[in-house]
């Protein structure tokens, strides 16, 4: 039942004891990385001050925007032979951030994601394909570490080319899948398109669904469409990337690993601790980390710790699914993308004013993305307006991964906004 029982079923007092002793060993590693010895410098805090879990609430916040600021290495805390893995964020219009892993940060990984997925009752024997996009996408060689630390034979379908990874799914047996709950839908349209029951034609039994916000009924028609159980999987590059809370098999709440994480919940305007149980941003300090801890990070996810216990015997919190952000941070196809990425390209192109408008939609369980933007002057030059238009989306893709629909428009054609400009509309419904 358990992966890790020494950990799994530690009780609360013990998991504070452990959390305390980790966070001491952390913030003296945090002393070898010039950013936290400045911060604490700048604070006016000593590192022997932080002596239990009340005390880290002395230490700032770590926000996405110091680790833009102290890019690439700033926030090594070991010394960069020791560092052997390093993830980046997309993007080349703002700065990216880089998280840095040791050799023991990535066995540690490997261990968080093989107990989540233990946990769901995969085992040896099992084969587990993900179709997470490899590379940078953290879901792709975390899954894939974790699951053959498991000892399951794992199929690195990687993202797209839906047929093939049908083909993967019937020819090898596939018992277990990752996928992000939209691309669940794709691949089921895909099936029937194929004449594929995935019922009478594959083995499958389990689908890791995440990455991207969903309902409790979008899991439930995943689950009728496929004739799987389907559990929600929560991770960010910035922990490692998954394993950081993933649900049991009660699926009611995602637990996060104690032992690797400490967790608050802030009110994101006042930054004030929210009173238990209600909705705010999820704060994380790492505690099992030495390339690169991090104190207090703001994760800009909204979400609420469940109360009361779980049935599993695992008494690591439960958190809520995410109810949202609070940045403007999209997700599309499993891609996070800021709207300052689009503005950046756009700007850069003489043809082009300043209004434009980012329309999210989708159609047949794909995300679509409409970028309208107006032209500067009026234009009837068709064939110059089409290689524009062209070269537009290839700029945007090489931005932001994904391709999306570019209209050029006359001046004047889009709303004008006023004060805060409301960029985006997401139109998107549950399809699936
Ligand atoms: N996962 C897997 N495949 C996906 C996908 C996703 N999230 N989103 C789309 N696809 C598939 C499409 O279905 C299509 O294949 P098909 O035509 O054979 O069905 C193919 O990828 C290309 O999709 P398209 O929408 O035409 O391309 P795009 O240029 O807009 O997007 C992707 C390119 C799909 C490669 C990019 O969105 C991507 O890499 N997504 C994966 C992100 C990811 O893995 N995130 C981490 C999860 S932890
Ligand atoms: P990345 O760093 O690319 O792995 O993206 C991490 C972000 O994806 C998180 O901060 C969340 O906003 C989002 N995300 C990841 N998993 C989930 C999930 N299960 N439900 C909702 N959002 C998720
Ligand atoms: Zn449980």
């Amino acid at each position: 039942m358990y992966l890790h029982p020494e950990f799994e079923t530690l009780t609360r007092s013990e998991l504070e004891v452990l959390q305390t002793e980790r966070l001491r060993a952390t913030i003296k590693q945090c002393m070898n990385s010039p950013f936290y010895r400045k911060r604490f410098e700048e604070s006016h805090i000593r590192p022997e001050e932080i002596k239990n879990l009340d005390d880290l609430r002395k230490i700032p916040f770590t926000t996405k925007q110091d680790l833009r600021d102290n890019y690439p290495f700033g926030l090594a805390a070991v010394p960069m032979e020791e560092v052997v893995r390093l993830h980046s964020s997309s993007g080349t219009t703002g700065t990216p951030t880089v998280i840095l892993h040791t050799q023991r940060d990535l066995d540690e990984w490997a261990n968080a994601v093989a107990r989540c997925l233990y946990m769901v009752g995969l085992r040896p024997g099992d084969i587990f394909q993900n179709s997470s996009g490899y590379g940078m996408f953290t879901g792709g060689l975390g899954f894939q570490y974790g699951a053959e630390r498991l000892g399951m034979l794992t199929v690195p379908a990687a993202a797209g080319n839906t047929k093939r990874q049908i083909k993967f799914i019937t020819d090898f047996g596939t018992t277990a899948l990752h996928a992000i709950p939209s691309y669940a839908g794709r691949l089921y349209e895909v099936m029937v398109e194929m004449g594929i029951d995935p019922r009478r034609d594959t083995n499958l039994h389990t689908l890791i669904i995440g990455a991207e916000p969903h309902s409790e009924e979008q899991r439930k028609r995943i689950e009728n469409m496929l004739g799987v159980k389907a559990y929600n999987s929560f991770g960010m590059s910035e922990m490692c990337g998954p394993g950081v809370a993933f649900e049991c098999k009660e699926q009611n709440g995602l637990h996060i690993w104690e032992d690797y994480y400490i967790v608050e919940i802030v009110d994101p305007d006042t930054l004030e601790p929210v009173p238990e149980g209600e909705v705010g941003e999820l704060v994380l300090t790492t505690i099992n980390r030495e390339a690169m801890p991090l104190l207090r990070y703001r994760t800009r996810d909204l979400t609420r710790i469940l109360p009361g216990t779980c049935p599993c015997g695992r008494h690591h919190i439960r958190l809520d699914r995410m109810k949202g952000r609070s940045d403007d941070m999209m997700i599309l196809k499993g891609v996070n993308i800021f709207p300052i990425q689009i503005e950046t390209i756009l700007m850069q192109f003489a043809e082009l004013g300043n209004n434009y408008l980012i329309t999210l939609t989708n159609e047949e369980a794909n995300d679509l993305m409409t970028v309208e933007v107006e032209l500067k002057e009026f234009s009837d030059d068709y064939p110059h307006l089409q290689a524009l238009t062209k070269e537009i989306v290839r700029q945007l893709k090489d931005e932001i991964l994904i391709t999306p629909i570019v209209r050029l428009v006359p001046k004047g054609t889009l709303p004008q906004q006023e004060g805060k400009a409301v960029r985006v509309k997401d139109l998107r419904k549950t399809l699936i």
